[in-house]
């Protein structure tokens, strides 16, 4: 399996711990095949709890190589859990065959740069981070920002001042290489089309406040310059 990756937001808030946004990527040369995976919950003291009927899901799920779905219903929430308690992830069965990942090199470089880019630098309302900016905007306001003030924040960022929030976001879509290497900046921003309905690829949906919830901005129009600058370079994108 290698290359892949489970990819989640958890949020451990007294002893519940919610998992939300699951998804599985499959690594670029594997199909990936998984069948009713459950939670292990292995506490520093007591004894290991296994539940699959409530910490775990059923059925199949496919993942053709490179690409990413949604992990079965995307939202787990286990109870009596402590700080300390560790996990593991069983799978009831796994298997994979070699695929190849779809063409991740952009098509369409010179609009990405032209279009795609001036939009990822234009500032627009964000919904603050209850954890981060409580203290900082105690009116519940927070700064604008741009599609580059997150997604270029990652771990080896030259100022090494970057929010867990930068971190997370340059973890899913990653833009540190703007203006170094467009291609490859370019070919991650790709990976967030969505070839079968391109309006509802994340690129657009996200900016426009109705994609991933839990992504931190207020939302601005359909036709707003940086949905629709982001938009003509979607647009022209071959699969
Ligand atoms: C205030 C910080 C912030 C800004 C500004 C921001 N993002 Fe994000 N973005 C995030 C975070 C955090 C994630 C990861 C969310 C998650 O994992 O649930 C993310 C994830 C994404 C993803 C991957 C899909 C997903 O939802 O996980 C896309 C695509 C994306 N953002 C597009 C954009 C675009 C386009 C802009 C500018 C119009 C933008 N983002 C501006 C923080 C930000």
């Amino acid at each position: 399996m290698a290359g892949s990756a489970l990819e989640l937001v958890a949020d451990l808030s007294g002893n519940v711990l919610t998992l939300t946004g699951m998804k599985l990527l499959a690594g670029p040369a594997t199909n990936v095949s998984v069948e009713a995976p459950f939670l292990v919950q292995i506490p520093k003291v007591g004894r290991v709890r296994i539940d699959p009927k409530n910490a775990g899901f059923e059925g199949k799920l496919d993942v053709p190589a490179g690409t990413r779905k949604e992990f079965f219903l995307q939202e787990l929430v286990v109870l009596n859990v402590s700080a300390d308690t560790r996990f593991k992830l069983v799978f009831t069965k796994v298997s994979t065959s070699p695929g190849k990942a779809p063409n991740r090199e952009c098509t369409a470089l010179d609009l990405f740069k032209s279009s795609a880019v001036p939009a990822f630098r234009q500032f627009i309302d964000t919904v603050p981070d209850p954890q981060l900016d409580a203290a900082s905007f105690p009116d519940g306001g927070a700064p604008p920002a741009a599609c580059v003030s997150c997604h270029t924040g990652g771990e080896d960022s030259p100022d090494a001042s970057e929010t867990p929030t930068e971190v997370v976001a340059t973890q899913a879509m990653d833009l540190r290489s703007l203006d170094r290497d467009d291609k490859v900046a370019c070919a991650q921003a790709r990976a967030w089309i969505n070839f079968g309905n391109r309006e509802a690829s994340l690129l657009l949906t996200n900016p426009q406040g109705k994609g991933n919830t839990l992504h931190p901005l207020k939302g601005v129009p359909a036709n707003h310059p940086v949905v629709e600058g982001i938009r003509k370079w979607v647009a022209a994108e071959q699969p």
